[in-house]
C-alpha cells in the first residue's frame, strides 16, 4: 500500500457510500461514469471538483436514486437529500414553518412536527425566522432553510450541488460553516458531498476529490488539492 492515501484505506464494507466500477451513459450514448469507484469512509464535509460537463450533477442523480447505473455496484447506508444551486427551485411554501412541515413524516403528531421544526431551524441558526415569509429571506438564509428541510426529513447525506454559487462571500461563508458544523456534530454527525468550483471553499472540507474522464480521483486534504490544482493551472484551467 506504499503511497496510498490514508483516507482510502478504510475497508469498503464499512464505508457510508461506495461505488464499485459504476458505469452510466445517457440514452444518447454520452458516457458519464466509466468504471467509477470511490467511497466515503466516514461522516464529514467531502468536496468534489471537476470541469463543467465532467458528470458531477449526474453522479448526484445516481446517488439519490433518480437515475439507475448501467452496471457496477453501489452501496449507500445513508439517506440522501439533494440541494441545488438555486434554493427557489426547492422551497415551495409561503413561510419557513409551512415549507418545513412539508418535509416532515406525515405520521408525526402536529406538536412533534412543530418541535422538530424548531430544532432544525436552531441547527441552521434561523430560530427567529419560523413564521417569516420565504420571499423576505436572503439567498444564504434560503439555503440554510433548505438545509433545515433536509434535516427534518431525517436525511443523513446532503448532496450539495454548488450551493454557494449564487451567494455573496459573507452568506457563502455562513452556509459553509453551518454545513461544517452539522458534519462535525459530536452527537449525530451528518455526511455532506459538496460540489464546488471555488478553491477557497476547500479549506473547510475533510477531503476533496476530482472528477475527470468518468472517474473520481483519491480524497486529498483541501490544502493538497489546492496545491495540486495550482500546479495544474499552468497547463489547464
Ligand atoms: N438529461 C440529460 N440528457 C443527456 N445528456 C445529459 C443530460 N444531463 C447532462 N447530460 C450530459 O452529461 C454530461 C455530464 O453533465 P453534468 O453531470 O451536468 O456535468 P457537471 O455537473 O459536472 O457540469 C454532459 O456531457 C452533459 O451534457
Ligand atoms: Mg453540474
Amino acid at each position: 500500500m506504499k503511497g496510498a492515501n490514508p483516507l482510502d484505506l478504510v475497508r469498503d464494507e464499512s464505508s457510508l457510500l461506495s461505488f464499485k466500477k459504476v458505469c452510466f451513459s445517457w440514452p444518447n450514448g454520452k458516457k458519464v461514469l466509466n468504471k467509477c469507484s470511490f467511497s466515503i469512509p466516514k461522516p464529514g464535509l467531502w468536496m468534489l471538483l471537476g470541469a463543467n460537463g465532467s458528470g458531477k450533477s449526474t453522479l448526484f442523480k445516481i446517488i439519490s436514486g433518480m437515475l439507475q447505473p448501467d452496471s457496477g455496484e453501489i452501496s449507500c447506508k445513508l439517506k440522501p437529500s439533494l440541494m441545488f444551486q438555486n434554493p427557489d427551485h426547492q422551497l415551495l411554501m409561503p413561510s419557513c414553518r409551512s415549507d418545513l412541515l412539508l418535509s416532515l413524516p406525515r405520521n408525526l403528531k402536529l406538536q412533534d412536527r412543530l418541535k422538530r421544526i424548531k430544532e432544525a431551524l436552531k441547527q441552521v441558526d434561523l430560530e427567529d425566522l419560523e413564521s417569516r415569509p420565504i420571499h423576505t429571506l436572503s439567498g444564504g438564509q434560503k439555503q440554510r432553510l433548505a438545509l433545515a428541510g433536509a434535516l427534518v426529513s431525517d436525511a443523513t447525506l446532503l448532496l450539495l450541488d454548488e450551493p454557494t454559487a449564487l451567494l455573496d462571500p459573507i452568506s457563502q461563508k455562513i452556509v459553509l460553516q453551518t454545513v461544517q458544523r452539522l458534519c462535525r456534530s459530536t452527537s449525530n454527525p451528518i455526511t455532506a458531498l459538496w460540489i464546488t468550483h471555488r478553491l477557497e471553499e476547500l479549506e473547510f472540507c475533510d477531503g476533496a476529490a476530482r472528477m475527470e474522464e468518468g472517474q473520481i480521483g483519491p480524497w486529498l486534504s483541501g490544502y493538497l488539492q489546492i496545491k495540486r490544482l495550482n500546479l495544474l493551472a499552468g497547463r489547464r484551467v
